[in-house]
């Protein structure tokens, strides 16, 4: 067995990705500290508790702290002595734009070059994990050498999805170091491979490449999943018109190989820390840098993703009776957040009490970040109908950010006295749900499956109107 020599390492940013690469580094057997300037989190994670919720972190938290090589703080001189130095801090949407904010980056980047520009440091390696416009990394790794610090730059995006964060982390798909060129980028690939060492030894796919194409990387993969998720959401459009059935045509066009099954559920569409941000901030980058094809893809699959909230508004109202304007309340796109009071579509009739299930953006997770099930549970408050909320986790988080909807605390209570119940987050609860035990709770037998993931047969033989996007 080969005896790999633990790395001292700082993790700066805990949130998501940073918290778990943390533990997970620490869990691979290195000293890890992290790094975060919110008290709150650094509470909970010094504590042992995972801040968010995420599965099997909690677990992994509590194993590795008590091996004492991980500790938080919230002081940046602590890591002074860190070999290899792991940016994890978030670049979320600048408001108004559809562009990355980097000043967390550039905060981070100027505390670490206070550091490592001391006369006391030989050298250091720092990976960048943060998703990023094309071409941060070489700015990034020109401002620390015009700071006299010896710096190796890796660009080392990362893949995982909430819910899955610590199995992704662990056993990642693949491994990708953007290298400066020459020594740095050898130095940097060496202090990469020491840290990822066991993972790498299991034959994990590594690709070496340049700062551009590992930033690049990222972005791509989102992109992509995003397009698959609007295609379907497209298609499920002309099913809706036809009679077509789209879960029918998903796994069809899904068993070519080509294509894949997977990421092409139709519903009420993505949302989340990353993929709606990610696709705009690579559309304003490409379009920046005049690679207009970028924009003209991704434009439309981020409008067609808006508008599969507004068709589940739609059909919601439908499914009830529910007069909520002339036509479709699914006329709006452009602005972000324009909804349909906004649009001055108005409420004119009778409004419903309505159950939505999920307010978090996907199961397993309580992140309500641009969440379509809380967005479509605001708009139909607006609109006037009395909307009961249940998550199974994100049911604190909801009564926080949206007073205006009430929250359940548990399934059945949302239920109650519903004209529909509308899933809008696949939880195992609601896909086990057995329409019997329901049927007597509600006012009327509607289930609205905004994700394509219920077994509808088993709701329509209990005697429930059960509809969908795409769904005849
Ligand atoms: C995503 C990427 O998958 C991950 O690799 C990257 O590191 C971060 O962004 P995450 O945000 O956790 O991960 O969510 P993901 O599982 O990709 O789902 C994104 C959204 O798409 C969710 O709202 C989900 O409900 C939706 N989705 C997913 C669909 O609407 N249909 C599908 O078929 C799949």
């Amino acid at each position: 067995m080969t005896i790999i020599p633990p790395v001292r390492i700082s993790v700066i940013g805990c949130g998501y990705l940073g918290a778990v690469h943390a533990a997970s580094l620490a869990k691979l057997g290195h000293q890890v500290i992290g790094v975060d300037v919110d008290p709150v989190r650094l509470a909970a994670l010094e504590a042992g508790r995972a801040p968010f919720f995420e599965p099997g972190f909690d677990t992994l938290l509590a194993e590795v702290s008590a091996t004492g090589r991980l500790r938080f703080t919230g002081s940046m001189a602590e890591i002074a002595d860190c070999e290899l130095h792991f940016l994890c801090v978030g670049t979320p949407q600048k408001p108004g734009s559809g562009e990355a904010d980097l000043s967390y980056v550039d905060a981070a980047v100027r505390a670490l070059r206070d550091i490592l520009a001391s006369p006391d440091i030989a050298s250091a390696v720092v990976a960048g994990k943060s998703t990023v416009p094309v071409g941060t990394a070489e700015r990034l790794a020109d401002f620390f050498a015009d700071s006299g610090a010896n710096v190796a730059l890796v660009w080392n995006p990362e893949f995982l999805r909430e819910g899955f964060a610590v199995q992704d982390t662990l056993e990642p798909d693949r491994i990708v170091y953007g290298l400066a060129p020459g020594e740095a980028g050898r130095r940097g690939a060496a202090a990469l491979d020491e840290a990822y060492a066991p993972i790498l030894h299991r034959g994990t796919p590594k690709i070496e490449t340049d700062w551009a194409t590992a930033e690049l990387v990222k972005v791509a993969a989102n992109s992509f999943l995003a397009t698959k998720i609007s295609f379907i959401n497209a298609m499920s459009e002309v099913c809706d018109a036809t009679g077509g059935d789209v879960l029918a045509l998903a796994r069809a066009i899904g068993l070519d190989e080509r294509i894949g099954p997977k990421f092409l559920r139709a519903g009420v569409g993505f949302g989340g820390g990353c993929l709606p941000k990610d696709i705009r901030a690579f559309a304003a980058r490409a379009t920046a840098l005049g690679a207009s094809g970028v924009a003209a893809l991704l434009t439309p699959v981020d409008a067609v993703n808006r508008r599969a909230r507004d068709r589940m508004v739609d059909l919601i109202a439908e499914s009830v009776g529910w007069v909520v304007s002339p036509g479709s309340v699914g006329q709006s796109q452009s602005a972000e957040g324009n909804h349909p009071s906004e649009a001055g579509l108005q409420p004119e009739s009778n409004p419903p009490r309505l159950a939505v299930l999920g307010a978090a953006f996907k199961p397993d997770s309580d992140d309500t970040r641009d969440s379509p099930a809380l967005d479509v549970a605001r708009r139909l408050a607006a609109l006037g109908a009395d909307v009961h909320v249940y998550d199974p986790a994100a049911g604190s988080i909801v009564s926080r950010l949206t007073p205006e909807l009430t929250v359940a605390q548990s399934l059945s209570e949302a239920a109650e006295g519903a004209q529909a119940l509308i899933v809008l987050t696949e939880w195992r609860e609601f896909i086990d749900l057995d329409p019997d035990s329901v049927t007597p709770l509600v006012a009327r037998r509607v289930m609205i499956d905004g994700r394509s993931a219920l077994p509808a047969a088993r709701w329509r033989d209990a005697g429930w109107d059960f509809r969908g996007p795409g769904r005849p």
